[in-house]
């Protein structure tokens, strides 16, 4: 296990799901006060949402800048834009409806109505891709290569787990986990309803400087304990997510049951 992988079991969803809040502002802000802005990618899924509507509880949220915080989203379902299956408006309900963001700061992926098809809602997301990171790059006095990359720098990237040990919307032995070379995906016959799907590829979610995987319950329980034997990334997605700096496993303790206790980092 290398030396940047933290596993943090929490007493209960409630208490994951605030400290994961309070971790995220206080990140933020810490990335603000370097680079003045920030940028988070979002998931889908229970406990990532439920981690919004915790940020926009907490009196700590006023305390960061949301006009200079970059929004973007590990993956969305191809519904229609009313439709309470979309992580965007999930996220937006929960959260980005009710702090000062900046709406073009906001990157959600081509819903169902808004494109003719799949395809355009992954292109589309690809381009917003490639055009903040060239405006990043553009900007960066440190930038270094001679192009900008395909995406922009995440700070942090949440990501949702499922029992099957999926991310994002990236499945076990499915075309999407086995993607490379491009940024952004479309997934059909998702085993997770509904079907259609726009996501992250793997190589791009491992360009965050922090991925932190959150987990609760007992069903997650065996997903947790094969992402983090080493297995093959093919057929557990979860333990292919690797950040550059850091990678957080943020549990609650039915989903840490099967984590070797040396593993684990009590923070109490
Ligand atoms: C999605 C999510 C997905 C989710 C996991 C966990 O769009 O469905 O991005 O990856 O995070 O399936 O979801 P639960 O926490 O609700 O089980």
């Amino acid at each position: 296990m290398s030396s940047n992988v933290r596993i943090t079991p929490h007493p209960s969803f409630d208490v994951l799901a605030a400290t994961t809040a309070a971790r995220l502002i206080t990140r933020l802000l810490d990335v603000q006060s370097e680079r003045g802005e920030a940028t988070v990618v979002l998931t889908g899924g229970s406990v990532g949402i439920a981690t919004l509507r915790e940020v926009a509880q907490s009196p700590a949220r006023l305390a960061v800048d949301w006009s200079k915080v970059n929004f973007w989203f590990g993956d969305d379902r191809f519904v229609a834009t009313d439709s309470p299956d979309r992580n965007a408006g999930q996220a937006a309900e929960a959260l980005l409806n009710h702090i000062p963001v900046d709406p073009k700061r906001v990157h959600a992926m081509a819903a169902s109505d808004t494109v003719a098809d799949l395809e355009e809602s992954v292109a589309l997301y690809t381009t917003d891709l490639a055009d903040a990171a060239r405006a990043e790059w553009e900007n960066d006095d440190d930038a270094t290569g001679d192009e900008a990359p395909a995406v922009p720098r995440f700070d942090v990237l949440l990501l949702g787990l499922g029992p099957d040990a999926h991310i994002a919307s990236l499945f076990p032995e499915m075309a999407g986990i086995r993607t490379q070379g491009v940024p952004v995906v479309g997934v059909r016959n998702s085993p997770k309803p509904p079907p259609l799907r726009v996501s992250l590829t793997l190589e791009t979610i491992n360009s965050a400087q922090e991925i932190w995987i959150v987990a609760a319950g007992a069903d997650k329980a065996a997903a947790v304990g094969l992402g983090l034997a080493g297995a093959s990334e093919v057929q557990v997605p979860a333990s292919g997510a690797r950040g550059i700096n850091k990678t957080m496993w943020l549990l609650d303790e039915a989903a840490a049951a099967k984590v070797p206790a040396e593993l684990l980092r009590r923070e109490r």
